[in-house]
């Protein structure tokens, strides 16, 4: 799913004849990315999905999986191949029915030459049958598929999908899902949105969740193993699923004690953010080792260690928080990843400050005072902090601080309008720092350039804090 700008017939036309050399008439071959410029080869060109059908069997005894993904795409250009972007083992490939030829390129490209290329806005269900044994499968040396004693979660940022199904990997081609997995009896499934049946047949429980809104590959999730699931829903009426690994000891009261607060938390972001985007709520604690938490879509994903000295609903807030900031709108580059976190983080200060745990303006202050300037915390810019430090804590802490910055610059009756018109303005879409800048200076009406320069993109400690104090 894309979101598309109207541009009228004529100039269309007018287009067409001026501009493209007769050559374009070729169907060519789909770029292996969508030209982001952290991860070149992340996402595709050529199509556009707007649906996955993922229907999976999952082992927990070897690990294996394996299944089938319908795609539903369309073609962007006309098209004589394409890519996805997976790791698994493809056995087959089909598109529209026919048999398509395939092939691997570079750790996690399928080339897909369909049978007939595919015209320009032409629709194509695109039909892989795969299998693997996804905790085996390193690229670039690592897997985001977690193996737990009984079970396995997929779950990482940027990349998740290409353990467990082919995608267009990248937050600008959103889509709505349908997720059924088989696991053996007494084993849960959990993924995205809600249960849609929970069915036994000779030894296999078979889960299908579906999960409405259009949603980032990234923000997809799978889980197998056995899982205690609770059901409810919230004041408003939103279904809230949770499920705790049983495997929890003697963290399973602090998580319960965290992630039972979902619905509750949900509604409290919504006096800041406004309506909840999604059709369901909860999150989900597997047995991992990792240590770190995810917004995937509707249920986040947390691991034990955030619960490891008791009850954590800031980490809650912060997961919820990305409901709105990160997975409605999502990041149109991964370098604009302070969209996500910043404001994610400053959940969580407005949660301190409502808990009577210290104000929003006290904590940008201590995180501005508590680093010396040579810190090298100063020398990553939240506004851009390339591939290898996108979730460095200066993307979080400072990004909190510009937000503190910007609410001490505009007032908080324009600031906090911003907040809850960002989510709104791009419901569903994704955005750049950029346009939240250009949003910012329309709102309040200021020019703020030289502020977000200062918090955003400089390479070390602003002379002035977040509220105007100068360091020491
Ligand atoms: N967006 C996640 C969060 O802040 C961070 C995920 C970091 N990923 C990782 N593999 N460490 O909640
Ligand atoms: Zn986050």
């Amino acid at each position: 799913m894309r979101h598309r700008i109207f541009v009228p017939a004529a100039a269309v036309t007018a287009a067409l004849l001026l501009a493209i050399p007769a050559s374009a008439a070729e169907p060519s071959p789909g770029t292996p990315g969508v030209g982001d410029p952290y991860y070149p080869d992340y996402g595709n060109g050529g199509y556009d999905v707007s649906h996955y059908d993922l229907r999976l069997k999952y082992q927990p005894r070897n690990d294996r999986l394996q299944g089938t993904a319908t795609l539903l795409a369309t073609a962007t250009q006309d098209l004589s191949r394409f890519n996805l972007d997976f790791a698994l083992d493809v056995s087959e490939v089909r598109v529209n029915g026919k048999r398509a030829r395939f092939a691997t390129s570079g750790a996690h490209e399928l080339e897909v030459t369909p049978a007939k290329p595919l015209a320009k806005g032409q629709r194509a269900t695109v039909v892989v049958r795969y299998a693997g044994t996804p905790s085996q499968v390193k690229v670039n040396g690592f897997t985001s598929w977690h193996r737990t004693p009984d079970g396995g979660v997929a779950a990482n940022e940027p990349e998740a999908a290409w353990w467990w199904f082919p995608s267009n990997d990248h937050p600008t081609d959103k889509a709505t899902y349908d997720v059924s997995v088989a696991v053996p009896d007494g084993t849960q499934a959990i993924s995205n949105g809600t249960l849609q049946s929970e069915r036994s047949q000779a030894g296999w429980t078979r889960y299908a969740w579906r999960s409405r809104a259009p949603q980032a590959t990234y923000l997809a999730t799978l889980a197998v193993g056995k899982f205690d699931i609770t059901k409810d829903t919230t004041e408003s009426g939103t279904p809230v699923i949770n499920a705790y690994s049983k495997e929890l000891g003697e963290n399973d009261g602090a998580a319960r004690a965290s992630v039972e607060r979902s619905g509750e938390i949900a509604e409290w972001l919504e006096g800041y953010f406004g309506t909840y985007p999604f059709e369901a709520l909860g999150g989900y604690v597997p047995n991992t080792d990792t240590s770190y938490a995810l917004e995937t879509q509707t249920r986040p994903f947390y691991s034990p260690a955030g619960f490891s000295r008791g009850s954590n609903a800031s980490l809650v807030v912060h997961e919820l928080a990305h409901q709105w900031y990160g997975d409605s709108v999502s990041v149109n580059r991964w370098k604009d990843i302070w969209i996500n976190e910043g404001f994610a983080t400053y959940a969580q200060w407005l949660w301190s400050e409502d808990q009577g745990e210290g104000t929003a303006r006290e904590l940008a202050e201590y995180a501005y005072d508590s680093r010396p300037a040579d810190d090298a915390f100063w020398t990553v810019k939240p506004g851009d902090p390339g591939p290898d430090n996108q979730f460095h804590r200066a993307v979080y802490d400072r990004g909190a601080m510009a937000l503190q910055a910007l609410r001490e610059e505009i007032g908080d009756k324009d600031f906090f309008a911003l907040l809850k018109g960002w989510p709104k303005r791009h419901e569903g879409g994704d955005a750049s720092v950029r346009d939240f800048i250009g949003y910012a200076e329309q709102v309040s009406g200021k020019k703020l350039g030289k502020l977000f320069d200062t918090w955003l993109y400089t390479a070390s400690k602003p002379a002035a804090g977040p509220t105007g104090k100068s360091a020491e």
